[in-house]
């Protein structure tokens, strides 16, 4: 069996969610059916909101189930953008997941918006004096700010709950992409104060194809779907099996996450960078290098001289699941916009590997990664570079 590091790319179902899914999937009625059984469905689907709002710290009317991230994302920021009209300017910091940055550049081509990219740190990370200045610069203009909580390819964490006040000090809403933190950092969407906020049940061991966006009752969006308004800003008939199996990895523990695991994980995150900087010293660790700084289950390295997805094939060979981190773009893989928007020359970034640990990774997997890296090192060096795509320039 394959060592899986790829957790940030989708987490095996938990065996709590997968039990509670196939359950209800044998439950006959749709949820706006006034039937008993259409109640009942309806019933399932309600405390399945109020346990996935009890782990964001939001109350169950701000949750709108969707299809996953992607969606959500997408309802957010144009939802938002257009409730926000005439105002045009939408701020996004450099190395937002692809999901923000092809909505925003959609936006700018079609609805004339105009987007500002504002510069992050050598780390990944946004500063509140940089949101600050641009939302100084651009004044009432600003119809939104669409923000990482923690980075999916380099793992570092934003201040949100800095970031969120500064903007709201402005009075304009923020949209936090929160689904790389969603299960691995805890999440009050109340405390942080934002708008609106983005999660995926898949990175936490739940359904693919189920998400949330968390919207404050004080915001509203326009939506991106029209039919029956079986939700506030959602149509379409609700995936009572997908919300249930949701519901049951979100409350698989109390808090959720639950801090042991968080600390456990940490732990095996750091013996995984300490076992590659002593296989490989040339690798260089990209994002914020303070333990607490970036995710706990995330490391990512840049290896000098070869490229990522080398490496990511001699090792899947070798019987370990590990990711580039960035995206393939008609089969070319595309040089990491993230890193690019960190500072990274795209020759150094060209050798990017991320790993992503989660629940059930264990010390004596890292070790073995650790093992095997130095000659599938040896081998993707030799092997050389491969044509890459440059990163969009708007959002290098
Ligand atoms: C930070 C971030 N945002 C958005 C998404 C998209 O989520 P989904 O796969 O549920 O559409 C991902 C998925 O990788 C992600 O890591």
């Amino acid at each position: 069996m394959p060592v899986y590091l790829d957790h940030a790319a989708t987490t095996p179902m938990l065996p709590a969610a997968r039990a509670a899914y196939v359950d209800a999937l044998g439950v006959v009625g749709n949820p706006s059916s006034i039937h008993s059984q259409g109640q009942q469905a309806k019933r399932m689907l309600e405390e399945a909101r109020e346990a996935i709002a009890a782990s964001l710290g939001a109350e169950p009317v701000e949750v709108i189930l969707t299809s996953g991230g992607t969606e959500s994302i997408n309802l957010g920021v144009k939802g938002l953008f257009w409730k926000r009209a005439p105002r045009r300017v939408v701020l996004v910091p450099g190395g937002e997941h692809h999901a923000t940055v092809d909505a925003v550049e959609w936006l700018a081509s079609h609805e004339g918006a105009e987007v500002v990219t504002m510069p992050v740190d050598e780390l990944g990370r946004l500063h509140p004096s940089v949101l600050a200045a641009a939302l100084e610069r651009h004044g009432d203009d600003v119809a939104l700010v669409s923000l990482l909580w923690g980075n999916n390819e380099v793992g570092t964490i934003n201040d949100v709950a800095a970031l969120v006040a500064v903007a709201r000090a402005s009075g304009v809403p923020v949209h936090v992409d929160a689904v790389a933190a969603y299960g691995y950092l805890p999440i009050d969407f109340a405390a942080v104060g934002a708008a609106a906020l983005s999660v995926s049940a898949h990175k936490i061991g739940g359904p693919v194809g189920m998400g949330a966006l968390v919207l404050a009752r004080a915001w509203e969006v326009e939506p991106l779907i029209h039919g029956g308004s079986q939700q506030r800003v959602r149509s379409g008939t609700q995936d009572v099996a997908g919300a249930v199996a949701f519901a049951a990895a979100a409350a698989s523990t109390r808090p959720f996450p639950e801090p042991s695991f968080v600390a456990e994980l940490a732990g095996v995150r750091d013996r995984l960078v300490a076992g590659i900087r002593d296989a490989v010293p040339e690798a260089v660790l990209r994002g914020d290098p303070a333990p607490d700084g970036r995710l706990p289950g995330n490391a990512h390295f840049t290896f000098p001289g070869c490229d990522g997805d080398s490496l990511l094939f001699l090792l899947d060979l070798a019987g370990f699941s590990v990711s580039t981190g960035s995206a393939c773009q008609a089969g070319v893989p595309e040089i990491s916009h993230v890193l690019l928007a960190m500072g990274v020359p795209s020759d150094e970034a060209r050798g990017a590997l991320r790993f992503t640990l989660g629940h059930g990774t264990t010390a004596a997997e890292v070790d073995a990664l650790a093992a095997a890296l130095p000659a599938a090192y040896a081998s993707a060096r030799r092997a050389g570079h491969a044509t890459r795509t440059p990163a969009p320039t708007a959002f290098g």
